[in-house]
């Protein structure tokens, strides 16, 4: 079954959603371009085999999975237990991106993707994330984080979504299908974001960004930031 639509996995209902989503998510559209952007991600982070990797909001683990195909050592940590439960064999940790149970300078890199955590919890939390990752990071490794883009979300708002200006979160109420092909509908909340905030979120958090780009599922590039892509990525070194 393919899986089309609205499903910018955010909010504070992830425990509910991955419990009916499970396996279903990865029949997503938005998942299929997980090897274009780990391959995009090794190159710019300079990635190499041996190093060990941290994948923040990990989901059911597609990332790490092709970042471990790589020869990388991956802990995939997130708050939701069935969506690890969904990752198969792998170096899972059930934690909160607000507090990494990891010691500080444990890994080479740590990675979020597609709001691995950041974005979806609003306010000085999202911060916490970006510091949490630098902490967790060694000095001199790198960091990438995406998020939603306040352009695309004002510029392409859906029938049914609204847009809170005055927080930048847009709101969504999205159809989720388990694996059977049971619908449920759930609220979703994403924090969405202009380069300028991202850059100065990060140099709060101690971070260099060393890139920033429009990107969308399956179109890491370097493409400057503009308008019409989903989302930004961030790459930075602690
Ligand atoms: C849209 S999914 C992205 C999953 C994965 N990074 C990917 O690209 O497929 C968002 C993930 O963030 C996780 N998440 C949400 N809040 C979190 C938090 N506070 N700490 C850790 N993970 C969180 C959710 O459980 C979910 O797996």
């Amino acid at each position: 079954m393919e899986m089309t639509g609205p499903m910018d996995v955010t909010g504070r209902e992830f425990e509910d959603l991955a419990a009916h989503a499970r396996q279903a998510y990865l029949r997503y559209s938005f998942t299929r371009g997980t090897d274009q952007e780990v391959a995009f991600l090794a190159e710019v982070l300079d990635l190499r085999p041996g190093m060990r990797v941290l994948d923040v909001g990990c989901g059911p683990g597609r990332h790490a999975h092709a970042l471990a195909e790589r020869g990388m050592e991956v802990v995939g940590v997130d708050i939701a237990a069935a969506f690890l439960a969904a990752a198969g064999p792998g170096r899972w940790v059930r934690g909160d991106a607000r507090r990494l149970p990891f010691f500080p300078g444990s890994f080479d890199a740590a990675i979020s993707l597609c709001q691995g955590g950041f974005g979806l919890l609003g306010g000085p939390d999202d911060e916490l994330v970006l510091v949490q990752m630098a902490e967790a990071v060694k000095k001199g490794g790198r960091v990438a984080v995406s998020a939603f883009s306040a352009y695309f979300a004002v510029r392409h708002l859906e029938p049914g979504e609204t847009f809170d200006a005055g927080h930048g979160v847009n709101h969504e109420r999205a159809e989720v299908r388990d694996p059977e092909g049971q619908v449920e509908t759930f609220d979703l909340w994403t924090t969405c974001f202009t380069p300028r905030e991202l850059r100065l979120m990060a140099a709060a958090a101690g971070l260099q960004v060393t890139g920033l780009w429009s990107v969308r599922p399956g179109e890491y590039r370097q493409r400057p930031p503009d308008l019409d892509y989903q989302e930004f990525l961030v790459t930075a070194t602690v």
